[in-house]
């Protein structure tokens, strides 16, 4: 069957049409129109201006995304689209136009959890990949590890307790003066610095604990850098992106080895817009090596948010029969309600 996936949760307006079932795992289309280079403007997102771009996007990304899959409205078997967590204006207007858009055209609608989204991309590129396995999700907005159970049962059983790695990246990024989101540019500037070459703590939890806590490490790293420059002396770009990346990445080894050792699962999979980072890839890769797991990490172009993995776990929805109807609302948490 065809489903039409429809994200809207932060600075990606985006609609996919993806084909499951029968054993294929397919994606059609997959529209992003970003508004990073209207937020860099402002250093980080503006959630109005996001809305309001959304309105603008929404309708011609979507029929877009129909369009370069070759198929109508009248194909379209569910919609299925963000209904949380994110930017409570941006996630209105996706949920408004499936809305319309389901009830207009009588096709069954489902709630997407982004963050489970996120997770759900790793089908798409993996048809032998099934529940359970151990998930790793790292984005602007969440660093969690999750023993997924089943295609629609997650359960948490470690996070960040107050930032996320994605908003880590991009705040030193910012200081050091990389255009909004830094994370990409800390991740090239990290492959030339000396990773030892500044002393910052590790914002893993210690113990049992699979937590993460990122706020010490990014005043830690503001510290260096206010006192360099108050000596009159820029710190070097290249050391800072590469030590703050070590201990973020020697803090993701440290948290997801414990699951990996806590779980019985044989499977990890890493999800989310940091995935994209060469130096976690790597470092996970090399993880799974040595504890004789598989190890899924997207493509490139399923990283970051789109309609296509929001298509995919909306596919699982349907077949729990998690219909929902004209009340469906946006939330801003991650609670699935
Ligand atoms: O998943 P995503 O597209 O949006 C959220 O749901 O948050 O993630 C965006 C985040 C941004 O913080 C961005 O800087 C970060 O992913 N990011 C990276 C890299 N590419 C994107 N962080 C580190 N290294 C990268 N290569
Ligand atoms: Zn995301």
């Amino acid at each position: 069957m065809y489903i039409l996936g429809i994200e809207s949760s932060c600075d990606e307006t985006s609609a996919a049409v993806v084909r499951m079932g029968d054993g294929k795992r397919e994606i059609l289309s997959n529209i992003v129109a970003s508004q990073i280079e209207t937020h860099r403007l402002y250093g980080g997102v503006v959630p109005e201006i996001a809305s309001r771009a959304h309105i603008e996007a929404i309708s011609s990304v979507t029929y877009e995304a129909l369009d370069t899959a070759g198929i109508g409205i009248g194909d379209v078997g569910c919609i299925a689209v963000t209904t949380h967590p994110g930017l409570i204006g941006a996630l209105l207007v996706g949920v408004n136009f499936a809305k319309s858009l389901a009830f207009a055209n009588g096709i069954p609608l489902v709630s997407v959890n982004h963050v489970k989204a996120h997770v759900a991309a790793a089908y798409l590129e993996n048809s032998e990949l099934e529940p359970p396995f151990t998930a790793l999700v790292v984005s602007g907005g969440h660093t969690s590890i999750y023993r997924v159970n089943s295609y629609t049962d997650f359960c948490e059983i470690g996070a960040t307790r107050d930032d996320a790695a994605g908003e880590a990246f991009d705040k030193i990024g910012r200081v050091i003066g990389m255009p909004y989101p830094g994370g990409a540019a800390m991740d090239k500037l990290a492959t030339v610095g000396k990773a030892d070459a500044i002393k910052l703590p590790s914002p893993a939890i210690v113990g049992d604990s699979m937590d993460f806590s990122f706020s010490g490490l990014k005043t830690a790293a503001l510290n260096y850098i206010n006192k360099e420059r108050q000596k009159g002396t820029e710190p070097c770009h290249e050391d800072i992106a590469a030590s703050y990346t070590k201990v973020i990445v020697d803090a993701i080894v440290k948290q997801v080895g414990k699951a990996l050792d806590s779980e019985s699962s044989d499977s990890l999979v890493l999800a989310g817009g940091v995935a994209a980072n060469s130096h976690i890839r790597a470092a996970l890769e090399a993880l799974c090596d040595k504890k004789r797991k598989n190890f899924y990490k997207p493509s490139m172009k399923l990283c970051s948010d789109n309609g296509a993995m929001v298509a995919a776990a909306g596919y699982f929805e349907y077949l729990a029969g998690n219909f929902k109807d004209t009340s469906l609302n946006a939330w801003a948490d991650d609670e699935d309600r």
